[in-house]
């Protein structure tokens, strides 16, 4: 019997998007927001200010977001259910991106003469501004001044990337990727009303490597899918989440604190680092059992004898954290023989509170996965196959359900 009830939907179904774009050469990335967002179940409607129907139109936004697009105050739709007021009071979050130096003085001013300004005026909702420009109007004082006022009030404000400006020019004003402006746009709604809003979590991903010689290593197929996944599901709600991470070609999700590592050795210092004021942590990280025992310092010849690798074990870090009787505890088993028996073994002996338990060889470095969740007191709940983002969602579904329980008995 498969638990139907931890299948979750994304975070942002439902939610109420407006998405502010401003008079920037940027404009026409931020569709590709608008699509992203649509497709992850939000309601978006885009606000277009005169001068970015300049650069943009309404039908690329209009067609991506399903909904009218939004340009001019006194000529709203007539349905009554959109108003120049009713867009912000009823908005879940608002998005400026990209944010003009000229939207920007205009806000912090208080300004209201466009519907995107009396939108963001009216609005109560959490505000996410990402401005973009030519380097120099970031830098100006002004600017800085009307930043730090909104950042003052209250609004969430991205930091432009560095690099080449659409004028031959190398500085600090892009506007950050999509995925990124999404990533913290996630983080800012559940921050605001996120059932893990205000907790820590710390979450571990990916294989180690244990050096042999300076080229070689001993490592394992874990692609960090998993761990990845869990880090921005946990992050959508609301967690301030720290990914200790071994090295994967993936690109990292975006708002979560990042901390790159290599061995065991270095994934456990980091583990004790960010645990010591951590409310969870989930040890997805395939960490290497052994390590060699000594790392050869030139790379190592090839040689007819063949080669005999002395190796000695790493140290348990989930097992070193077992006192930490605040702390709740993920831990995952991949196995291949004797899952739930090994599983149910690894909990009691590194006393967490729920144990995630999956068949190594049809998940680890796969897209899939099939796990079953172990709680303390034996209750196994058997999850579909699924991809790991929804078996992420599950998992972190359970977890919260776990968590506020094991909070209220402390
Ligand atoms: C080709 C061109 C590119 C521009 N790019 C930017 C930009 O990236 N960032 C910015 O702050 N202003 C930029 N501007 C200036 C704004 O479009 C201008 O200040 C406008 O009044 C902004 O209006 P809005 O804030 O209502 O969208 C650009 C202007 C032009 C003509």
């Amino acid at each position: 019997m498969y638990n139907r009830r931890l299948q979750m939907i994304d975070v942002l179904s439902g939610k109420r998007v407006i998405l502010g774009v401003c008079g920037s050469i940027a404009a026409y990335k931020v569709a590709e927001l608008a699509r992203n967002l649509t497709l992850a179940g939000a309601l978006v409607d885009v606000i277009l200010t005169e001068a970015a129907e300049r650069f943009v139109g309404t039908a690329t936004f209009q067609a991506v977001t399903g909904r009218p697009v939004l340009t001019d105050m006194w000529s709203l739709p007539e349905d009554g259910v959109v108003g120049h007021v009713s867009l912000g009071v009823d908005a879940d979050i608002v998005v400026i991106a990209p944010a003009t130096a000229n939207t920007i003085a205009r806000l912090a001013a208080g300004i209201s003469d466009d519907l995107l300004t009396t939108t963001v005026l009216v609005t109560q909702a959490p505000i996410l501004c990402a401005p973009a420009m030519n380097p120099n109007m970031y830098e100006a004082a002004v600017t800085q001044e009307n930043i730090a006022t909104l950042q003052r009030r209250g609004f969430t404000i991205l930091e432009p990337d560095v690099g080449r400006m659409a004028e031959p020019m190398v500085g600090k004003g892009r506007l950050p990727e999509v995925a990124t402006i999404e990533g913290e746009l996630r983080a800012l709604l559940g921050q605001h009303n996120g059932p893990l809003r205000g907790r820590k979590l710390v979450v571990t991903a990916g294989g180690t490597h244990e050096p042999i010689d300076p080229v070689r290593f001993v490592g394992n197929r874990s692609s960090g899918l998993m761990g990845y996944a869990l880090a921005a599901t946990a992050r959508d709600l609301g967690a301030t989440v720290t990914l200790i991470t071994g090295p994967t070609a993936l690109t990292p999700p975006s708002a979560v604190a990042l901390v790159r590592v290599e061995t065991a050795l270095e994934m456990r210092d980091a583990v004790h680092a960010a645990c010591q004021d951590a409310d969870i942590l989930v040890m997805n990280a395939a960490v290497a059992d052994y390590r060699p025992a000594d790392v050869v310092e030139q790379k190592m010849k090839k040689s007819d004898a063949g080669l005999l690798l002395q190796l000695v074990p790493n140290p348990d870090i989930l097992g070193e954290l077992a006192q930490r009787r605040d702390l709740f505890k993920v831990g995952f088993a991949a196995e291949t023989q004797d899952l739930v028996e090994n599983a149910t073994a690894k909990l009691t002996r590194k006393g967490l509170t729920m144990i995630v338990a999956n068949d190594a060889t049809t998940s680890i470095g796969q897209a899939e996965i099939q796990v079953t969740l172990l709680d303390a007191d034996g209750t196994g709940t058997p999850l579909s196959r699924q991809p790991k983002q929804q078996a992420a969602a599950a998992i972190i579904a359970a977890i919260v359900e776990r968590y506020l329980a094991f909070n209220q008995d402390r």
